[in-house]
C-alpha cells in the first residue's frame, strides 16, 4: 500500500493555491474581487491575461505532474490505472478543498483538465474545443467550463474507455460541476461575470 503515497502527494500539490501565490505578489487577493474564485479565470479579472495564463498552467500541471510521476512509477504494476486515477482525482479535490486554505479552494477546471489531459490527452483536445466554442458563443468562462466537463466521461468512455480513467473522468466532471453551483445560478438568472480585466 505503498502506493497510497502517490494520491497524499498529489493531495498536498493540488492543494496549492497558485492563483493566490499569483496574485499576493501584486499586493491582491482573488478571493475579494471578481467571482471570488483562486482560479485562473478570476486571476485574468485581476491581473489580467498574462498573470491569468500563468495561474491555468500551473494549475494544471499541479494536475498533470503527479499523474505523470505515479503511472512511471508503478509502470507495470496491475493496480496502477486506479492508483493512477485516484491521484488525478486527488489532484483536483486537493484544488477544490485545499488544507492550506481551511477547505476552501477553486473550481477544479485548469486541474482536471491537466490529470485528465496526462491519461486521455485525445479527450482534453476535444473537451478544450468544446470550451472554447462555448465560452466564446456565450462570452462566460463558467459555460465553457461546465459543457467540457460534461462532454470528459463520454469522450473518455469513447477515446480511453478503460474503467480507472473513466472513473477519473466522471468523478472529476462532478466535482467541477458541483464547484460551479454558484456560476450555475448566475448564469440561470442572467447574472454571470464575463472574464475581462476590470478597472
Ligand atoms: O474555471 C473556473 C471558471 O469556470 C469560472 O470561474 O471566476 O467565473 O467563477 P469564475
Amino acid at each position: 500500500m505503498v502506493q497510497v503515497i502517490w494520491p497524499a502527494a498529489a493531495y498536498l500539490l493540488g492543494a496549492v493555491p497558485f492563483g493566490l501565490l499569483v496574485a499576493r505578489r501584486f499586493g491582491q487577493d482573488p478571493r475579494r474581487s471578481g467571482s471570488g474564485n483562486i482560479g485562473a479565470t478570476n486571476v485574468t479579472r485581476v491581473l489580467g491575461r498574462r498573470w491569468g495564463a500563468l495561474t491555468l498552467l500551473l494549475d494544471a500541471g499541479k494536475g498533470a505532474l503527479p499523474v505523470l510521476g505515479c503511472r512511471w512509477a508503478l509502470a507495470g504494476e496491475p493496480s496502477a490505472g486506479w492508483w493512477v486515477a485516484a491521484t488525478g482525482l486527488a489532484a483536483v479535490v486537493g484544488h477544490c478543498y485545499p488544507v492550506y486554505l481551511r477547505f476552501r479552494g477553486g473550481k477544479g477546471v485548469a486541474t482536471a483538465a491537466g490529470a485528465l489531459g496526462a491519461v486521455c490527452p485525445a479527450a482534453l483536445g476535444v473537451a478544450a474545443a468544446a470550451f472554447a466554442l462555448v465560452a466564446g458563443a456565450s462570452g462566460y468562462v463558467s459555460a465553457g467550463s461546465l459543457a467540457a466537463a460534461a462532454l470528459m466521461p463520454a469522450l473518455a468512455a469513447v477515446l480511453c474507455p478503460a474503467a480507472p480513467v473513466l472513473a477519473l473522468a466522471w468523478g472529476a466532471a462532478v466535482l467541477v460541476w458541483v464547484r460551479h453551483a454558484d456560476n450555475i445560478r448566475r448564469l440561470l438568472r442572467g447574472e454571470e461575470k464575463g472574464w475581462r480585466r476590470r478597472g
